[in-house]
């Protein structure tokens, strides 16, 4: 890897702090009609032990951590910000600093206040400003400590499981074998939402308000989807007014769009909806936040069911890694902005697998900066074994298991393949 290579490992808030109370996940957990495998609960109690996962991370020798920061905890109830929670984050990032590892800040990954979804969550217009305000906030606060921000993680997320929702109402009535939760980049339980969504109703409305809740990974709108877009460019706007050098972009999560013939036009399709129609939203930002984890290949019936005998990862997709690598030339074809890989992973329980995907897809990334591309930083998911949003915590995406019992780190060997690959600059 080149010098000043950014090269780490990402978290997110809620998969690994513990107890983020104020937020829309924590309460959907709690349901009796909950469609998550098991709650949250303390994570892996990086809340406290931020400090040991920093170290561990800059003793392999990464020299980036990727994270969020938590809006329910920043702004527990609309316009009441909590400056004990500011202090935890500043603590963070010093930390960092300390350990000489640059931060890429995300502002939000997934969650959301309960207060923001009972005003309407991610369809409602004053999502727009509520976002840029959070976000200014934070960098009046903690911009000093702050060069790479991401806005929005995974910001088609919502456009995604619209889509999956869909294809999985088709299957259903088909009763074809493709396994439609494996399509997504995510641990969503769609099976168990198609099936308690009605029984659910009651329980959001106490929560919520609203029998339909507009969570971030709610099936999107497109006006909700342009929603996103504006709220990404209002924070960054706001943002930047008080710091203009630091760096902006969002992330979007991105398959290896492939076809079979007879799948061109779908797959074509997809790709827009995935990435293109985005374009004129984030075209003068100051990079892309790019997320890889497979890919997904188009026949004319549509998405194809990876072929028998493919290894498929824990997530029940397939083990691809040189979908990386052909992600980042197709998005560089349409978007001249430097990238970051901000998530690329495997789950998987044999490291082995991990090590090997890890080495294929920063040879992808090599690959793709000798000629030419300009790829800033490739950040692992995940640091820790965490908290896989509706599967819980069976899903080991971690550098670093977690005993769920101890709390105890375990770093494997993936860690240090992943943190030679930096000492091997070329
Ligand atoms: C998300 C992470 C998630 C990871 C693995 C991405 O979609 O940003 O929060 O844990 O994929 O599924």
């Amino acid at each position: 890897m080149k010098n000043g290579f950014l090269l780490g490992a990402a978290t997110a808030a809620h998969q690994v702090e513990g107890n983020n109370t104020h937020s829309d996940y924590w309460a959907m957990e709690q349901m009796k009609n909950t469609t998550f495998n098991e709650p949250s609960g303390i994570a892996c109690d990086h809340f406290s032990r931020y400090a040991e996962d920093i170290a561990l991370l800059k003793q392999a020798g990464l020299n980036t951590y990727r994270f969020s920061i938590e809006w329910a905890r920043i702004e527990p109830e609309e316009g009441r910000y909590d400056l004990n929670e500011v202090e935890h984050y500043r603590k963070v990032l010093e930390c960092c600093r300390e350990n000489s590892v640059e931060p890429i800040v995300t502002m939000h990954h997934f969650t959301s206040p309960v207060w923001l979804i009972r005003k309407g969550g991610w369809e409602a217009e004053s999502t727009v400003s509520d976002f840029a305000r959070y976000c200014a906030f934070v960098v009046k606060e903690l911009g000093e400590y702050l060069h790479y921000m991401v806005t929005i993680n995974e910001a088609n997320m919502g456009l995604q499981g619209a889509a999956i929702m869909e294809r999985y109402k088709k299957q259903m009535m088909a009763s074809a074998k493709t396994n439609v939760e494996g399509t997504a980049q995510v641990g969503m339980n769609f099976n168990a939402m198609m099936q308690r969504m009605a029984a659910q109703k009651a329980e959001y409305a106490e929560i919520f308000g609203t029998p339909d809740p507009q969570y971030f990974v709610s099936a999107r709108t497109p006006e909700g989807d342009k929603l996103v877009m504006r709220a990404h460019q209002a924070a960054k706007a706001a943002m930047k007014q008080i710091k203009p050098d630091l760096k902006i972009g969002l992330s979007l999560s991105l398959h290896d769009v492939q076809c079979i013939t007879g799948g061109e036009e779908k797959a074509a399709a997809e790709w827009n909806e995935e990435f293109s129609h985005y374009l004129p939203y984030i075209q003068d930002d100051d990079f892309f936040g790019l997320q890889n984890y497979t890919r997904s290949v188009y026949g004319p019936e549509g998405i194809q069911a990876a072929p028998a005998g493919t290894k498929l990862t824990q997530m029940d997709y397939e083990y691809y890694p040189v979908a990386l690598e052909h992600v980042i030339r197709r998005v560089h074809k349409e978007l001249p902005l430097p990238i970051i890989v901000t998530e690329n992973g495997i789950a998987t329980s044999d490291d082995a697998d991990r090590c090997a995907f890890i080495r294929s897809a920063l040879e992808g990334v090599e690959n793709c900066i000798k000629d030419g591309i300009d790829v800033w930083g490739y950040c692992y998911w995940s640091l820790l074994d965490n908290f896989e949003w509706q599967k819980g915590f069976s899903m080991t995406f971690g550098l670093v298991a977690v005993d769920r019992a101890t709390q105890e780190r375990k770093p494997k060997e993936s860690l240090s393949v992943l943190g030679k690959c930096l000492s091997d600059q070329k």
